[in-house]
């Protein structure tokens, strides 16, 4: 099945393609569940067919033209399961030709895998990474988003910190069939405002106002002896007007790796423009070849990393197998009090503003150079990076990496050497040798 979404200040369209294309809905406010409801009736349920993107690309353009005769600004969301079956060529403006996958990356757009598996989340993980809009005061925060395989009980909190509690919102996702979904609050209180959509096969739990800071237990329950998916996404906004929320970009260094540079996987941690240290920062890499990795990513300023506490974690990735691989980043802090360094190490470019639909925004301004430590307390974020494709099997001996903290300590007559070694590959594994020596 091929489809393409847009969606722009809270007007949606669909249309499908295969053999033919076919608009399934022309501009549509959404106004309401009825409306969700219909739109979500409309989509196809069956994969069938040939993959004609530029069939599909040429009827959405048109639907782009309904309101004001311009794609100028214009968004496409758009999702495909299969090799093209015309021969797709993308002209930019230079006239190069590109292949299609390789076409969101020269267009400016953002490329997502999503492998193939009964989660259905992944793709909300997907949506919800793309909806960034520049302003982190209103972006939508996604706090978790888990999932297994479950017959009985599924239960466990998600952490709201006090940076985030704005329209909150709890999505459960099944397999087969509905289980009981039960949310607490940190006081106890028991929320059961929800959506449930037996087509989308979704429950979702809203907590009105501001949530209460603290940990909020979820149960979930799947009735039967056979097992089902299931998921749980818990995304937000930022809670107060004065205080930024804690926000994680994931991203590689490079968009294709052909085995010459390696390829290396990036996480900033901020509040604001501030790096927040101390945070367990973990990498998940899935492929569509059913490859599986997951890694954590250091803020230590070796190896990987260039600058010890800057809130930028990362970490080299020496081998990899042919395949498109997916990115997710899970962020998690524990401790009572986020450690903020002085104002000097703010790794974050301030950037002044951005363009919207041919408009330059501001974004707010930039923070005075006193910064006081907030303390936000623990928090979890889960981020969903732009994937990339390995073009040929990467495995690679890179050389040792730099060592960055030699110390020289005169002792009587002799000199003390201490160096923390750095791995064999960059910063994976152990280098042979000592890691420290006298002369
Ligand atoms: C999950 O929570 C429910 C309700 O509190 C409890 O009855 C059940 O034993 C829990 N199950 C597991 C596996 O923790
Ligand atoms: C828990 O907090 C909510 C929201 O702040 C409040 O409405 C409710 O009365 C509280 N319940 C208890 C038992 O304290």
């Amino acid at each position: 099945m091929h489809s393409m979404i847009g969606y722009k200040n809270n007007i949606l369209w669909l249309v499908m393609f295969s053999t033919n294309a076919k608009v399934l809905s022309t501009l549509t406010l959404i106004d309401g569940q009825a409306t969700r409801d219909r739109l979500i009736n409309m989509l196809p349920t069956i994969a069938a067919g040939s993959t004609y993107i530029c069939k599909g690309l040429r009827e959405a353009l048109k639907v782009l033209q309904n309101d004001d005769d311009k794609t100028i600004g214009d968004e496409i969301i758009f999702l495909t399961d299969g090799e093209a079956t015309d021969n797709v060529r993308v002209f930019t403006g230079s006239n190069v030709a590109l292949d299609f996958d390789y076409f969101s990356f020269t267009a400016g757009g953002k490329f997502y895998v999503v492998p193939d598996s009964e989660y259905s989340h992944k793709f909300v993980d997907v949506f919800s990474s793309t909806m960034f809009d520049g302003n982190s005061m209103t972006q939508p925060i996604q706090l978790e988003s888990t999932g297994k395989e479950v017959a009985g009980w599924f239960n466990g909190t998600v952490t709201i910190d006090r940076t985030v509690g704005k329209k909150t919102t709890f999505t459960v996702t099944y397999e087969t069939s509905a289980p009981t979904v039960r949310l607490q609050s940190p006081n106890g209180s028991v929320y059961d405002q929800r959506i449930t959509s037996n087509i989308a096969n979704t429950i979702t739990l809203t907590v009105p106002g501001t949530a209460e800071p603290g940990d909020w237990k979820y149960t979930i329950f799947s009735e039967g002896t056979a097992a089902q998916a299931i998921s749980l996404i818990a995304i937000s906004q930022a809670a107060h007007e004065d205080v930024y929320p804690v926000t994680v970009t994931a991203r590689m260094n490079q968009q294709t790796g052909d085995g010459t540079k390696p390829l290396l996987m990036l996480a900033e941690v901020t509040q604001h423009y501030n790096p927040v240290l101390g945070a367990s920062v973990w990498a998940t890499l899935e492929s569509d070849k059913g490859q599986s990795i997951r890694l954590q990513l250091l803020d230590i300023g070796a190896g990987a990393d260039s600058f010890k506490g800057d809130g930028t974690y990362s970490r080299y990735l020496t081998k990899l197998l042919q395949g498109k691989y997916s990115l997710k980043v899970r962020v998690e802090q524990k401790q009572t009090e986020v450690q903020l360094p002085p104002y000097r190490h703010s790794g974050a470019l301030y950037i002044p503003g951005y363009i919207d639909d041919g408009e330059v925004k501001l974004n707010p301004p930039e923070p005075p150079v006193n910064l006081q430590p907030v303390d936000v307390g623990s928090f979890t974020r889960t981020v969903t990076g732009q994937s990339f494709v390995v073009k040929k099997d990467v495995s690679i001996n890179f050389p040792p990496n730099k060592i960055t903290d030699l110390i020289a300590k005169l002792q009587e007559d002799t000199v003390l050497l201490g160096w923390t070694a750095p791995g064999d590959d960059y910063d994976l594994g152990r280098v042979s040798g000592p890691t420290g020596s006298k002369v």
